[in-house]
């Protein structure tokens, strides 16, 4: 049986997740933060496309997710759409944009919703505060997507971009967390470099889907940064990365023969160009 999803599909809705997951189906997702890729990704069918506060990171360079902005993501996530009008874009609420009070979140996310399009929101932790938080906007009719395990915008918190969930009390935290979401309302759940059996166990757990990174094959679903699945960050290669592509390499290789072709004079050649006489000075 093929498992292509490319051409026409229904636009999926926050159901359609949990109905994937009843039936075993797994989940793909990748992260996007531009309009090229946003139709890349559209078109390959892949089930949800996240922009990631990772664009903090993998497109403008920062050193963490934390200095991204509310309307970096806007911008970003706006593209996105402009993109893939017809997928299901969930945005990252970045740092500080949801943590100080439920008004101020429900406020942000209110704005995202209204100003990119996308259909949900992620929000990293589950502790009862975020908790409360999430069932804010989700009673308001924002979908929201919980984020658990290394959650990076806690990473000063955690001692690093380490794997989660290794001693007793911090798993035992974790599937807390997990049914606090699902609680909550959330509609899936991130589990981020996590162990495989505890990933495992959380996943059937829940009755919504949890999507694994760096948290091995027993999630509903999987999600990587874009970039780094297609060799677009050749320097970052951590255990659970595999690249799918190198477009780092073949892009250096494209810039190198364009620019022999101009040092050369063979580009732009006569069919590259617009004959005819200049007119008269
Ligand atoms: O910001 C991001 O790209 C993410 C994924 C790693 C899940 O949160």
């Amino acid at each position: 049986m093929s498992t292509d999803r490319s051409g026409p599909r229904p636009r999926p809705t926050v159901r359609h997740f949990s109905a994937m997951k009843e039936r075993g189906e797994p989940i793909v997702a990748l992260t996007a933060y531009d309009v090229p890729f946003a139709r890349v990704l559209d078109e390959a069918g892949v089930d949800l496309i996240l922009v990631g506060d990772s664009l903090g990171q993998v497109v403008l360079g920062y050193a963490s997710t934390l200095p991204v902005t509310l309307d970096e993501m806007i911008h970003h996530a706006s593209a996105v759409r402009r993109g893939a009008p017809d997928a299901f874009v969930v945005l990252d609420m970045p740092f500080l944009t949801y943590q100080v009070s439920r008004e101020e979140a429900l406020l942000n996310a209110g704005r995202v919703l209204k100003e990119t399009g996308v259909q949900a929101v992620k929000l990293e932790g589950g502790g009862e505060r975020l908790c409360d938080t999430v069932r804010h906007l989700v009673e308001i009719g924002i979908p929201v997507m919980g984020h658990l395990g290394l959650t990076p915008q806690s990473v000063h918190a955690l001692g690093g971009y380490r794997v989660q969930g290794r001693e007793a009390d911090a798993a035992a935290r974790l599937r807390e967390e997990a049914l606090a979401l699902e609680e909550a309302g959330a509609f899936a759940v991130v589990l981020e470099l996590l162990p495989t059996e505890l990933a495992g166990e959380v996943s059937r757990s829940l009755r919504i889907p949890t999507i694994g990174i760096g948290a091995g094959p027993e999630c509903d679903g999987q999600v990587l940064v874009l970039y780094d699945a297609l060799g677009l960050n050749p320097g970052f290669s951590p255990r659970f990365l595999k690249r799918f592509a190198e477009l780092h390499q073949e892009a250096v290789e494209g810039v190198r023969r364009y620019a022999r072709a101009v040092r050369e004079g063979t580009y732009p050649d006569a069919d590259h160009s617009f004959p005819g006489e200049a007119p008269p000075a």
